[in-house]
């Protein structure tokens, strides 16, 4: 475990939109939760491209694609898929334990 960083909860999983990008704010951040067709990932919701929140965008299950310029991005990894995104995202280490989404920060 990285030093200084701990697990906590994020969000119960029957609270997360099934199938869908559901956003959550964590103190000061804004993050994503992603139900991927393989499982929940977290991310900075911010679109590394503007100020949009991925979360308002279209997700299929494995990728999310921008509201505001259609970047897309796998939502499994953070990649940056299409432009005009090209910083791929930054994901939080996260796991399911007791129903409940926890992040590593
Ligand atoms: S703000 Fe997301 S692609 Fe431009």
């Amino acid at each position: 475990m990285a030093e200084g960083k701990r697990w906590q909860a994020l969000i119960a999983v029957r609270d997360i939109y099934p199938g869908d990008a559901t956003p959550v704010t964590f103190g000061t951040r804004e993050l994503a939760v992603f139900d991927t067709t393989e499982g929940v990932t977290v991310a900075m919701a911010r679109c590394t491209h503007g100020a949009a929140n991925l979360c308002d965008g279209y997700f299929d299950g494995t990728h999310i694609e921008c509201p505001l310029h259609q970047g897309l991005f796998d939502a499994r990894t953070g990649a940056a898929k299409a432009a005009p995104a090209r910083v791929p995202l930054r994901m939080i280490q996260s796991r399911v334990q007791d129903g409940v989404v926890q992040v590593l920060l």
